[in-house]
């Protein structure tokens, strides 16, 4: 039986990787000028996809120009580093790939000398600085990729002025080899803000990074994906998985995964094959969710009333204030759209539409659910932490208006979900 391609749920080695070639191209350069990075993006995008491919032994001499061979790259997971990881302990696990190579350097080699001098001072800031300085002076870059770098901030030792003071300080300045990328969920705005108060009147600590928001695939790399099946998907089935999973890297994979298998296991259907599998995945959209603020989470549902409202054929949710509403979201709206969630259509109200239809489905759901109890849609919105966001009493009503009708009409399909569903369906072919 031939290996499924697809893979979704891990994070993947550079042979399954596919496209990111404009931040490819960014942090290469990027890394050439010494500069230090930051991979922001919601969760399953790809973060820890790219870092590997970035700093893995396969990738780099075809990435830098020659160079990888005088770097050091060193990937961390700051999400398993132990509650009681102490400085110490952190230091000696990231500049491993130095001890590494200490055989082959000559026993009194400066290298050698500096690394034990850090070691016999707990790698303490002081002789770090020392360490880069040689390294940089040597002619060699000390790559230091750290995954889920937003962890951090909960992590008991860590967490501290000197902690982030020594990484800001050996990353900012040319005099040192340190280049860092780092992966997070939370944007640098907040990593900056969550740790002002070490620093109340320096500069932020992560403002020596570029920042990359990761969003959707391009087109021709959705394309790339899809030629993992070979000549096995149709083109109409093509269609409606990207409309399905929009270009989100995880939700494409995951929908190709399922349509392979069904052909795999000769489904006369395919279709609801497809949606029932993919059940699976809802998990990963409260993940998100959770990961939002108010603001981005408001401005997605009325987004998604929108996209609901034109496939109800304009069943007239939207009031006058809440499409002044839109108009004072649009920041938010902006970010959803860079992060892939959301595109532009003017054939909607507002102007976006969801880019996937499991997540228009799954937040339909939702609603489905807290109109299906007595419960209030005050309550509701208090639930999914929307009642956080900053909106005036007529906006509020006009949103709670809306997404009540919404709710109301999404009901009266006896499958709600399969009510989004089976606008795609069709698309499917029964063989
Ligand atoms: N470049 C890519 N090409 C193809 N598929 C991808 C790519 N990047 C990510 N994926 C898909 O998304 C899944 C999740 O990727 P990854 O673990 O790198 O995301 P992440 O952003 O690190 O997630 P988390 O926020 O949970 O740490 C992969 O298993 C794969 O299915
Ligand atoms: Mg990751």
């Amino acid at each position: 039986m031939p290996q499924n391609p697809f893979s979704y749920g891990k994070a993947l080695s550079p042979n399954h990787f596919i496209g990111r070639s404009k931040e490819i191209r960014r942090i290469v350069n990027r890394l050439l000028n010494g500069e230090s990075t930051a991979l922001i993006g919601d969760p399953h995008i790809g973060k820890t996809s790219l870092l590997t491919y970035l700093v893995h032994s396969d990738t780099r001499q075809s990435l830098y120009e020659g160079k990888a061979a005088q770097w050091y790259f060193s990937m961390m997971d700051t999400q398993i580093l132990g509650g009681q990881l102490t400085p110490v302990q952190f230091w000696e696990q990231a500049l491993f790939p130095i001890k590494e190579s200490l055989d082959k350097e000559p026993p009194d080699s400066l290298l050698n000398k500096h690394y034990a001098l850090c070691k016999e001072n707990n790698f303490g800031n002081f002789t770090l600085e020392r360490l880069f300085l040689l390294l940089k002076k040597i002619g060699r870059q000390f790559v230091l990729a750290l995954d889920e770098f937003d962890t951090l901030l909960n992590h008991p030792v860590l967490n501290s002025a000197e902690f982030y003071g020594g990484l800001r300080s050996f990353a900012s300045r040319p005099e040192f080899a340190l280049v860092l990328i780092i992966a997070s969920r939370t944007p640098l705005s907040q990593l900056n803000s969550r740790t002002q108060k070490f620093n109340p009147t320096g500069s932020p600590f992560f403002n020596i990074f570029a920042e990359i928001t990761m969003g959707a695939l391009t087109d021709k790399e959705v394309e790339k994906l899809f030629s993992l099946a070979g000549d096995r998907f149709k083109d109409h089935e093509k269609h409606a998985i990207k409309a399905l999973a929009g270009k989100h890297p995880y939700l494409l994979q995951a929908t190709c995964a399922a349509l392979w298998d069904a052909y795999e296991e000769d489904e006369i259907n395919r279709q609801p094959y497809v949606v029932q599998r993919l059940q699976e995945v809802n998990f990963f959209f409260s993940d998100t969710w959770r990961t939002w603020t108010p603001e981005i989470r408001k401005a997605f549902t009325i987004a998604a009333i929108a996209h609901q409202e034109r496939l109800l054929k304009d069943a007239g949710f939207f009031g006058e204030n809440l499409m002044t509403s839109i108009e004072d979201w649009k920041p938010e709206l902006r970010e959803l759209e860079n992060k892939g969630w959301i595109e532009k259509d003017e054939q909607y109200q507002g102007g976006y539409k969801i880019s996937s239809e499991i997540m228009l489905a799954w937040l339909s759901d939702e609603l489905i659910k807290a109109a299906r109890t007595d419960k209030s849609f005050e309550s509701w919105l208090q639930e999914r932490g929307i009642d956080g966001a900053f909106i005036s009493v007529d906006e509020k009503k006009a949103f709670v208006e809306a997404a009540k009708k919404a709710a109301g009409v999404i009901k009266q399909a006896k499958e709600p979900i399969k009510d989004v569903f089976d606008l795609v369906k069709g698309l499917f072919g029964a063989s």
